[in-house]
């Protein structure tokens, strides 16, 4: 089980509002009744109030142990997401033509003209395949697809997911050491360590929200090349880059000599906040390979343009974009607010997404238990570093995509830290 895995819980009916206002959570408390769950609210793009998920079946929300937990563990957030996927889904849900569905070819265009818009980059449509499963899916029937020989390699620490993967389809693996610099980890340098059929990068880095720069992709691209392995790059956080950092886009910043061995994978889930609708896209620039991907995909019954796949993707890119960018100012200024706050504690500068990578140590927890002694001390629920594989060990990781006001219950907590 990994940080970012669905916990099997029955514990699924936890009210933000009792969050609120809280001094401390009672862990004996007898669980609060399960409210009537109004599923049909039309929340806006308003990332001050209360996000009320009650009655939704949160995964995020049944890993907190009792009534007052803030969750800030598991990756996604608690923010409305867009008007523009409720209405999509409610426009399409209406008509009751539910079979099969075939892929429309203008879904790789919007993806194209997304990535130009957002990132400047020159996507060719032909490079997209449209897929009805998460990331997480598509990495593992890619790997599938290019039969490893020799093993797999990704820096470390990672979101968990990469080393999980290749366990569970039997495929060697070897992490390799995230270096740190002055104001966080770089990509490691110097020639890969022994043959490999692939290396996975985090781009931007999950879990300490590090965006690496063109010049370290384009030369971990030429070390991948070097050994003729593919350079796997999952940019699921890519599209929550904060303002003033610029994300590179894994196959348009490789050496275009490299580029056939480059593939990105995307999904509208976590940048649009709808994980619970499994979605993904790759940029395949090598046609053989796409070819093959596609196939493997086909083999398990993942054929391009899946129905909600393709509805709530269209509407996220299409319509998205103004959504995206109020989230992105409310992330920012929320990562500066608990930056101050926890000052030498973050150990690599975040510019991206919505997580903190803490050295538990500073923040006067015992490095061991430190999640559990965050829980029991402010409330606070966090993913414990040992998690995301070697150098994650005396680690937390925290999701602060929350609205102002639980903001500011946990800025308040925090004060209970022996923060200096
Ligand atoms: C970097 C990264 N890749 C992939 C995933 C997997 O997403 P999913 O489980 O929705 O496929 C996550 C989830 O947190 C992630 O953070």
């Amino acid at each position: 089980m990994t940080d970012d895995s669905f916990q099997r819980t029955d514990n699924r009916f936890r009210n933000l509002s009792s969050v609120r206002g809280v001094p401390a959570p009672d862990p004996t408390a007898a669980p609060e009744p399960a409210p009537a769950p109004d599923l049909t609210t039309d929340f806006t793009a308003d990332f001050t109030a209360p996000f009320d998920r009650s009655g939704t079946g949160s995964s995020k929300w049944a890993r907190a142990d009792s009534p007052g937990v803030v969750p800030m563990g598991l990756a996604d957030m608690d923010l409305p997401g867009p008007p523009a996927i409720a209405e999509a889904l409610r426009r399409r849900a209406g008509h009751r033509a539910y079979g099969y569905t075939a892929c429309d070819p203008a879904g790789r265009q919007l993806v194209a003209d997304w990535y130009r818009a957002r990132h400047g980059a020159a996507v060719d449509p032909d490079w997209v395949l449209l897929l009805p499963c998460g990331p997480r899916t598509a990495l593992r029937v890619l790997l599938e697809t290019v039969r490893p020989q020799a093993p797999v390699l990704f820096p470390a620490p990672e979101w968990g997911g990469f080393a999980q993967l290749c366990r569970a389809a039997r495929i060697g693996y070897r992490e390799l050491p995230l270096p740190v610099g002055p104001d966080g980890y770089r990509l490691p340098d110097g020639p890969l360590p022994g043959p490999a059929t692939a290396v996975l990068l985090s781009s931007p880095h999950n879990p300490s929200a590090r965006v690496w720069s063109a010049e370290e992709l384009r030369a971990l691209a030429g070390r991948a090349a070097e050994a003729g392995a593919l350079l796997v790059s999952d940019e699921v956080h890519g599209d929550l880059t904060h303002p003033g950092h610029v994300h590179p886009v894994a196959v348009t910043t490789v050496d275009p000599a490299h580029r056939h061995l480059a593939v990105t994978l995307n999904s509208v889930g976590k940048t649009f906040n709808c994980s619970g609708i499994p979605s993904s896209f790759a940029l395949v620039p090598d046609p053989g390979l796409r070819a093959r991907f596609a196939d493997a995909l086909a083999g398990y019954g993942l054929w391009e343009g899946g129905l909600l796949e393709q509805t709530v993707q269209e509407a996220a890119l299409r319509e998205g974009g103004p959504w995206l960018d109020t989230l992105l100012a409310h992330l920012s200024d929320a990562r500066v607010r608990l930056t101050d706050r926890l000052g030498s504690a973050v150990r690599s500068a975040p510019q991206a997404s919505y997580l903190l990578w803490l050295d538990a140590a500073a923040l006067g927890l015992p490095p061991g238990a430190a999640r559990r002694a965050l829980l029991e001390r402010c409330g606070l629920e966090a993913s414990d570093g040992a998690e995301f594989g070697p150098g994650g060990q005396g680690s937390l990781r925290l999701n602060y995509a929350l609205p102002n006001s639980v903001l500011d219950t946990v800025l308040a907590r925090l004060e209970r830290l022996d923060l200096g």
